[in-house]
């Protein structure tokens, strides 16, 4: 290990880089040159150019903005979006770098943190076809990195200790550790890491070097989330330890995704492992099921063991969780707590209630329009210290990419609507009263196809537009999304372009546009 990186750093020295600022052009190395993925080199591993100078970063953005358009404003905070991702991504020596954010001070977040970069990954992905060899390289670095980072010893522990370092939550942009206090492990890196890793692998043609890339990159990842699901940890937030909804969610996804490959890919794979996978996968499942949607009446709760310091239980931790499990295209079935689960969209409803009447900057809003929202309640994290919490990008995001995600969920059923009349509180804003509504004791049923189904899926639509237009109204004048913004004012405050932030706006464009095209 000690050679790989030491190799590794040599190439670091000898790569050049021009000009930081703008057009990022780095020529990456052969991998077999310095020992990554040893022989088994990889197809697109030539030079990877990020180059986001013609877009809309060289422009004067105060004017452009649109404020009064949403559709025009999408398209130009789509542009915006994936060119600060890009600007985000450092590529060097053929490894891909994801900075959380190009803030150094007050906060600093020029870190990787494996969290982020896998779920910006998965959002990266999509854009294979529009960038064609960038993508490739982008996403074939990344493989790298996930392969360095697996092998960094840290705080957390030793490579050679069974993977105990893979629970370490973030590292500098130079992938060496972060050796200062923090909440460590984070048990939902590893699964996360594993999904984006299996979803470039198998969108990618790898032929024979597939079982070596999967062997290498895939199976420590595995293997941790295979030992170590029932240890506590620190959640996404990394602020409590305990066992939380979204990492169990990713853990089992991962395990299930894991088993699809295989069965997809024929790789050889022992038949023990084979066995502990399905065996894990019943387990977590069971667990999944049994945890976090008993404790509170109604609602699912992602820490359970911490209802005491934030007695409200809800978190938007949980349709994040949801959403990612549950893939636009890709079917996950077979998952728990899938997008339209009752209990699911009862959390959602009352965050939404709730967040409401906690940020002032949502008193002027419609009833019936979406809000500004944050990661919970309780929270105090203001984006530099703690005082009093604001809402933020991603997690406003989240509530609109769930809205378009029901549309198309409840088109692609092909059924009535069921609503149960004892959990209607987020049905209340969406059912188009018709006749042909049939209405029980105990539910509403909306017949699938009748003009107030119809109705009811342009509703929930426009729902989540009224999420994005949120957005809308609080970007910087050129476009800029943080990690939160100001509770009073609405201003840009927290991390500046932060990576995720730009992901989550992304995943739900992709969703509308998915929805829109059925409406
Ligand atoms: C405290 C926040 O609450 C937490 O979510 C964040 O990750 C760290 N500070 C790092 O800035
Ligand atoms: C704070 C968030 O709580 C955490 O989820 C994230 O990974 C880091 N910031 C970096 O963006």
């Amino acid at each position: 290990m000690q050679s790989v990186i030491g190799v590794f750093a040599v190439v670091l020295v000898l790569v050049g880089v021009c000009d930081w600022g703008r057009s990022l052009v780095v020529a990456a190395a052969a991998c077999g040159k310095y020992g990554l993925f040893q022989d088994a080199c990889f197809v697109h591993d030539e030079s990877v150019t990020l180059d986001y100078s013609d877009g809309l970063l060289d422009q004067q953005y105060a004017a452009l903005v649109n404020r009064t358009d949403l559709e025009a404003w999408f398209e130009q905070e789509v542009q915006w979006a994936k060119e600060r991702i890009q600007a985000n991504i450092i590529v060097q020596a053929g490894v891909s770098v994801v900075v959380a954010s190009p803030s150094k001070v007050a906060p600093d977040y020029y870190y990787q943190w494996v969290r982020d970069s896998a779920m910006t990954m998965l959002t990266f992905n999509d854009w294979r076809d529009e960038l064609g060899d960038t993508a490739m390289g982008v996403l074939e670095g990344y493989l790298r990195n996930v392969y360095l980072l697996q092998r960094v010893d840290n705080l957390s522990g030793d490579f050679a200790d069974n993977g105990a370092n893979l629970g370490e939550p973030k590292f500098l942009v130079d992938n060496s550790p972060f050796n200062e206090p923090w909440g460590r492990p984070q048990n939902d890196g590893p699964p996360l890491r594993l999904i984006s890793s299996l979803k470039i692998l198998n969108d990618t043609e790898y032929g024979g070097a597939l079982q070596q890339a999967f062997d290498t990159i895939c199976l420590p990842d595995l293997n941790f989330v295979l030992d170590h699901w029932q240890d506590e940890h620190f959640d996404l937030w990394e602020e409590v330890r305990g066992q939380h909804f979204f990492t169990s969610m990713v853990q089992l996804y991962s395990i299930d995704k894991t088993i699809r490959f295989l069965q997809e890919t024929e790789l050889q794979t022992a038949d023990a492992l084979k066995l502990q996978l399905q065996t894990v996968r019943n387990n977590l499942q069971q667990f999944v099921g049994a945890q976090f949607a008993s404790i509170r009446e109604g609602i699912v709760v992602e820490t359970p063991s911490n209802l005491g310091d934030r007695p409200s239980g809800l978190d938007i931790a949980v349709v994040l969780a949801s959403l990612l499990v549950h893939p636009i295209d890709e079917s996950t079935d077979g998952l728990p707590f899938d997008i339209d689960a009752r209990e699911l969209l009862e959390t959602f409803h009352r965050l939404v209630q709730e967040m409401r009447d906690l940020y002032p900057i949502n008193a002027g809003l419609h009833d019936l329009s979406g809000v500004a929202l944050g990661r919970y309640p309780e929270d105090v994290y203001d984006g530099v210290g703690i005082s009093e919490a604001n809402p933020w990008f991603l997690c406003t995001a989240v509530g609109a990419n769930l809205m378009y995600r029901l549309v198309t969920l409840y088109d692609d059923k092909k059924s009535d609507l069921v609503i149960p009349l004892n959990n209607s509180g987020i049905w209340q804003r969406f059912v188009a009263l018709d006749t042909e509504i049939r209405v029980s004791h105990k539910e509403v049923v909306i017949p699938y196809h009748s003009q107030a189904f119809n109705k009811t899926l342009g509703n929930i639509f426009n729902f989540g537009d009224s999420f994005l237009s949120v957005i809308q109204s609080h970007v910087s004048d050129d476009g800029e999304m943080s990690e939160q913004f100001n509770k009073y004012t609405g201003y840009l405050t927290g991390a500046s372009h932060l990576t995720w932030s730009y992901c989550e706006f992304l995943n739900a464009i992709k969703a509308r546009d998915a929805a829109k095209s059925i409406l």
